[in-house]
């Protein structure tokens, strides 16, 4: 059984890529929802069209799968630039991103995505390079190294982040645009699934595409992957259209319930309500209990459980609230400092 946000295996993956490649918005227009933020950007884009300068530096910040990688290539479409693509882990010794800055063309896009994930040397060639259009290289070693100034062609970093808080102050500071990306409300996942439909050829009724859009945990990406699965169901039971009941039985069949929570959601929070009486509890312990990697809990299943206030974030760890009780329907927790409990 695929898990909607699980690793993928890699001819999976190549699919998922290709599939994602072709349904990625183009254009501004094209890319639904975040008016705020689209508003925004138009003006800043516009502004720096006009005095003929790159776009000032762009940090993207959000949960995956929201279109940070697909806004970063529409920036550089809407620029006229070139994009060069690199992330965080990618970019191993300061060397290769002297390598990469000296060989971008004037007012191109660089793109890097975990940037969170650069090492502090690294970190250390892109500041000046970000500020003055410098870096300095060490040439040589030993008493003769000397140190020279190169200087960089105007250009524009497009940063993104799964949590702005893993970022260094200083990186931070050097970004003259920060937007941050909120879960898609139903009615814009119902266009982005109407609208893959179409790119993918198979008729979707509205009640199909608003239950699809309806359990996406407020994620185009999901919202893409439940709707080429659905399709698949749709497709092998020689269904014309995908309709609101091959959309419900294919979700059923996939696991994801009607608020999209998935497996590891409902594990998650199960884990927290039967194992620890609810919490809080320690994020590097609910980890373990379940068996998934802290850090994904934190980035990829956290994130919409807060949102959904299943979930709470407290000083002394992890709550499950008392609407996930009752979405698992599971009996209220009789609270220990709820002052009735005492007066009997
Ligand atoms: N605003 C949007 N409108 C339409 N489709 C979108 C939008 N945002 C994301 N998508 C779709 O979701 C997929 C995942 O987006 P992506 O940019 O890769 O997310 P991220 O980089 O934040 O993880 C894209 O392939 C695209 O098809
Ligand atoms: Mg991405």
């Amino acid at each position: 059984m695929s898990r909607p946000h699980d690793e993928l295996s890699p001819d999976r993956r190549f699919e998922e890529r290709s599939f994602e490649l072709s349904l990625r918005p183009r254009n501004l227009d094209e890319f639904i929802g975040q008016p705020k933020l689209k508003d925004n950007l138009r003006v800043f884009l516009a502004a720096a069209r006009q005095r003929g300068e790159p776009l000032d530096h762009l940090l993207l910040y959000g949960p995956p799968g929201l279109g940070k990688t697909t806004l970063a290539h529409i920036v550089a479409t809407e620029m006229g630039a070139p994009i060069h693509v690199t992330s965080g882990p990618a970019i191993e010794r300061p060397g290769d991103l002297v390598g990469i800055l000296t060989n971008l063309d004037p007012n191109a896009v660089l793109f890097i995505d975990e940037i969170h994930r650069l090492s502090r040397p690294v970190e250390e060639i892109l500041y000046p390079a970000m500020e003055d259009g410098k870096v300095d290289i060490l040439i040589g070693k030993g008493p003769a190294a000397r140190s020279i100034r190169l200087d960089v062609p105007p250009f524009t970093v497009i940063g993104a982040t799964t949590r702005q808080g893993l970022l260094t102050g200083p990186l931070r500071d050097r970004f003259g645009i920060v937007t941050h990306f909120q879960f898609y409300g139903a009615s814009d996942l119902f266009e982005i699934v109407r609208r893959s439909a179409t790119i993918l050829n198979y008729r979707i009724e509205p009640d199909g595409a608003e239950e699809i859009a309806k359990r996406s945990r407020g994620t185009p990406r999901i919202a893409n992957r439940l709707l080429r699965r659905v399709r698949d169901f749709a497709q092998v039971a020689g269904l014309e259209a995908i309709g609101l009941a091959v959309a419900e039985s294919s979700l059923r069949a996939l696991e994801v319930d009607d608020l999209g929570l998935d497996r590891v959601d409902r594990t998650l929070l199960l884990a927290i309500i039967e194992k620890f009486d609810g919490g809080p509890v320690g994020l590097e312990t609910i980890a373990a209990a379940t068996g998934e990697d802290s850090q994904t809990v934190e980035d990829v299943y956290e994130p919409y459980l807060l949102q959904q206030g299943l979930l709470q974030r407290t000083p002394r760890g992890r709550l499950a609230t008392p609407a996930a009780y009752r979405h698992l329907g599971k009996p209220p927790r009789p609270r220990p400092d709820s002052p009735n409990l005492f007066e009997e």
